[in-house]
């Protein structure tokens, strides 16, 4: 039984995935959902952007959390049923961990299976009394209600990573609807929030010199080669990352180097040279812009904390 029903939601994955990439390819500018860079390769290429010289995000989130990490535990209390969507390899939430007083529970939350299970078994590794529960879900869409443990005391859903920049902003509301939903009635939603800054810094960002982002990027038409019998020459495309002053957003593109025709799923679709596809949109929120949003949400905007270098925001908000 359990295995007909893993692979009946394999199908229906792939299944989902072929459609919205055969959507996003037939669509002006074509697009496609950056929530499929993260198969298992691209979850360590993303890994490996973090360590990167010109990657400020990470570094600028884990300093300030390691600053402020206690103060946001003493605002949680006791006994928090801590939930992360996109946790990825959970890195900075241990910081937090380490600091929170006698968390119930600790849910990650993410959409790239694999790579969850063995971050969640490190994780239970390096904190062995932590409860440790992995979903694997899409956090665009919503999900299933999942109870509280009978001790905790509040739900905690904690968002870093800036991955709220990658929703168009009217998407980000509802997105912030749904979390204020899933933390509950006297939760708290802590998000992380890259904030506008010089261009040259936030383009660097997302196109280093060590061509690791081009990877990650790339990554994408790799991953529908192999599991959509897709013929892309990867290397015919090109990776751009320009900053949209006036969008205050990356557009992170993967471009035609020539007149190309590409197979995916049985259906072939024409490329001409300099044609864009756009892989994802990296948004940048000002303080007070960020609050609004929360605020339309439903959520009680509350403390805000930056790094010493004010490049990013980490939002306190009451559900
Ligand atoms: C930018 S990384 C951030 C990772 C980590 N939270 C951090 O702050 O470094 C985004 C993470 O969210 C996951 N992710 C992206 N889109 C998702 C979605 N729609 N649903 C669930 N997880 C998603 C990715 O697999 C990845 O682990």
């Amino acid at each position: 039984m359990r295995g007909s029903e893993s692979i009946s939601s394999f199908d229906h994955e792939r299944s989902r995935f072929e459609q919205d990439v055969l959507r996003g390819l037939a669509t002006w500018p074509r697009s496609l959902p950056c929530k499929y860079f993260y198969d298992e390769r691209g979850s360590r290429l993303f890994d490996r952007i973090t360590t990167l010289a010109e990657y400020y995000p990470t570094r600028a989130e884990t300093s300030l959390l390691q600053e402020h990490a206690r103060e946001i535990a003493t605002r949680l209390g006791r006994a928090v049923d801590l939930v992360e969507l996109g946790s990825g390899s959970s890195a900075k939430t241990r910081i937090l961990l380490d600091a929170l007083i006698a968390p119930a529970r600790y849910v990650p939350i993410d959409i790239s299976a694999k790579y969850l299970a063995e971050s969640a078994r490190r994780l239970s590794a390096s904190y062995p009394s932590l409860r440790v529960e992995p979903r694997v879900a899409d956090y665009a869409r919503p999900m299933t209600p999942f109870a509280m443990p009978r001790v905790a005391t509040r739900r905690a859903v904690f968002f870093p990573g800036s991955s709220i920049g990658n929703f168009e902003p009217d998407e980000a509301i509802v997105f912030l609807d749904r979390a204020r939903q899933i933390a509950g009635r006297g939760g708290v939603v802590i998000v992380g929030v890259d904030l506008p800054k010089d261009a040259a810094v936030i383009e660097a960002a997302y196109d280093d010199a060590q061509g690791v982002t081009a990877a990650f990027n790339r990554n994408l038409l790799v991953r529908i080669n192999r599991e959509l019998d897709g013929d892309f020459d990867v290397d015919a495309f090109a990776h751009r990352a320009p900053w949209d002053a006036a969008r205050r957003r990356v557009e992170m593109q993967l471009v035609s180097t020539r007149a190309q025709s590409v197979r995916v799923a049985g259906r072939r679709f024409a490329f001409a040279e300099d044609e864009v596809i756009v892989t994802e949109h990296c948004y940048k929120h000002g303080i007070e812009d960020f609050r609004a949003m929360a605020r339309a949400a439903g959520l009680g905007a509350g403390p805000v904390w930056t790094d010493s270098e004010v490049r990013v925001s980490l939002h306190w908000l009451d559900a």
